[in-house]
């Protein structure tokens, strides 16, 4: 007969589930743990060292659940997809009313929308939690998203506050809404992740390609930039990373890494979900555009020799305006990203508190930065409508550092240097910021050749106007 003593199982000894199950059983919780690879189960109690005491290994899923308190609290740490449908209907009859299990995985959050309405009814919960930080976030203190019932969050926060990352003592882990919400939160900050590295990555680009500079001379100035506003994780892991030397050839390790990059489908997922909504997220679109080019190398290699990379010669924009180009643009990726949270929010009614999004990111999660914390002031204090480039503070920021970012993009274009997400950002500020835009044109044209009318400035109501007949003209 197993003893049901564990606070909380963890399905998936994997890196995230061993990580978070070590750092649980750190804090004093009583952790059962099991794996689909039995033989990993031991190694994993080995790895835990002292820890081991307060974790219990579990060979079956029977026994894994029944270790369990109730109502019991499963973590599965699996890849998210088929194996998680499978593992659901794999527990489902071992669990009793009042159980919770969660997807700690990166899931898309239709599916999570998918599983809670599979359990709903059945007296157990499905709760869909992001988490983000990586192995040592997850080891020492993550940033985490949930969703799911209040029922199942009364069960897990005393949990979750006690592992999670800490800023200036406040838990970086929020109940964010029901069913999607948490892996839809983290399915956008995973967007913004995407924008911000494929900006640093464009700097260094125009470093490298336009002004001729050796990857440590570039990884010092990112690491001058963690002194300031551009403070953040992203940073300073590019700065280490381009100081980082190749023990095999002694060139930057950077020099000496295929240039194409992998990608999971969060990013992606994030563009599809802002198109479905009707919204535009260009620079985080960019970003995941740049991905896809990146791996079409035999492509680029072929296009090189045919249409030529060679030097076009401009000024290089200087230090201080890269660095202001960057904050300019990651205030963009981060509003491009809060209007979608919003758009969302409004579509499957989750009342997203924009707010305390932005303070659990600003600890444990990959894109944590001092930007944040300016973010979450803004949202708690000062927004109108809203819109995070409507707060006084922000506004003010962009208005000073738009220049910057402008001289930057038109220097890429001058030196032939590739700034997709850079000047996404720019278009899009440049298209909010104008009252009247252009569509008057496309409506015009929709008018003119499909009769889908156009509403009118000065009356109201819809109307087709009586373009010339280019046909009979012509004829
Ligand atoms: C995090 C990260 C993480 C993600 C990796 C890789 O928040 O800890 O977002 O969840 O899996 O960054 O993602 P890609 O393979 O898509 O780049």
């Amino acid at each position: 007969m197993t003893r049901a003593i564990a606070d909380i199982g963890i399905y998936g000894l994997g890196t995230m589930g061993s990580a978070l199950a070590l750092n649980l059983a750190e804090n004093g919780f009583q952790v059962a743990v099991t794996n689909r690879e039995v033989e990993w189960i031991g190694k994993f109690v080995e790895q835990a060292g002292p820890l081991a005491t307060t974790i219990s290994p579990q060979i079956t899923l029977e026994t894994f659940v029944a270790s369990l308190k109730a109502p019991r609290t499963i973590l599965f740490m699996i890849p998210s997809g088929a194996p998680m449908d499978a593992m659901i209907e794999a527990v489902m009859p071992f669990l009793d009313d009042g159980d919770t299990i969660i997807d700690g995985g990166n899931a898309d959050f239709n599916d999570t929308r998918r599983r809670f309405d599979r359990l709903n009814g059945t007296g157990a919960h499905f709760v869909g939690m992001g988490v983000s930080g990586g192995e040592k976030g997850a080891r020492n203190g993550p940033s985490m998203m949930v969703g799911g019932s209040v029922h199942s969050w009364t069960q897990l926060k005393p949990m979750a506050e006690a592992i999670a990352a800490k800023f200036e003592g406040e838990p970086c882990v929020a109940h964010l809404g029901p069913d999607g919400a948490g892996h839809f939160v983290k399915t956008v900050h995973n967007g913004i992740e995407y924008a911000d590295m494929q900006m640093i990555s464009e700097l260094y680009g125009l470093l490298r390609d336009g002004g001729g500079w050796n990857a440590p001379r570039i990884g010092k100035l990112f690491e001058s930039w963690q002194d300031g506003p551009l403070s953040s994780y992203l940073i300073e892991v590019s700065a280490a990373a381009l100081q980082t030397i190749d023990p095999d050839t002694r060139l930057p390790m950077v020099d000496v890494i295929l240039d194409q990059a992998g990608q999971k489908g969060t990013g992606r997922w994030t563009v599809i979900e802002a198109l479905k909504m009707g919204q535009s997220a260009n620079a985080i679109e960019a970003a995941v555009g740049a991905r896809g080019w990146s791996s079409e190398k035999g492509m680029r290699n072929a296009a090189e020799s045919a249409l030529g990379a060679g030097a076009l010669h401009a000024d290089m924009p200087s230090e201080d305006d890269l660095e202001q180009a960057l904050i300019a643009a990651r205030i963009i990726a981060h509003a491009q990203g809060f209007r979608l949270l919003d758009a969302a929010s409004q579509e499957f009614d989750w009342s997203l508190d924009m707010a305390r999004i932005s303070e659990i990111w600003r600890a444990g999660c990959i894109i944590r930065s001092a930007l944040l914390d300016d973010l979450a002031t803004a949202f708690r204090t000062d927004l109108p409508h809203g819109h995070l480039i409507l707060s006084p503070k922000i506004a003010a920021t962009l208005t000073q550092t738009m220049p910057a970012l402008r001289r930057v993009v038109v220097a890429g274009v001058s030196l032939g240097t590739a700034l997709p997400a850079l000047s996404a950002a720019l278009a899009w500020y440049d298209s909010m910021r104008r009252g009247r835009g252009t569509t008057n044109l496309i409506q015009a044209q929709r008018d003119f050749f499909g009769a889908h009318g156009f509403a009118r400035t000065d009356k109201d109501g819809k109307f087709n106007a009586q373009w010339p007949d280019l046909t009979s003209e012509r004829s």
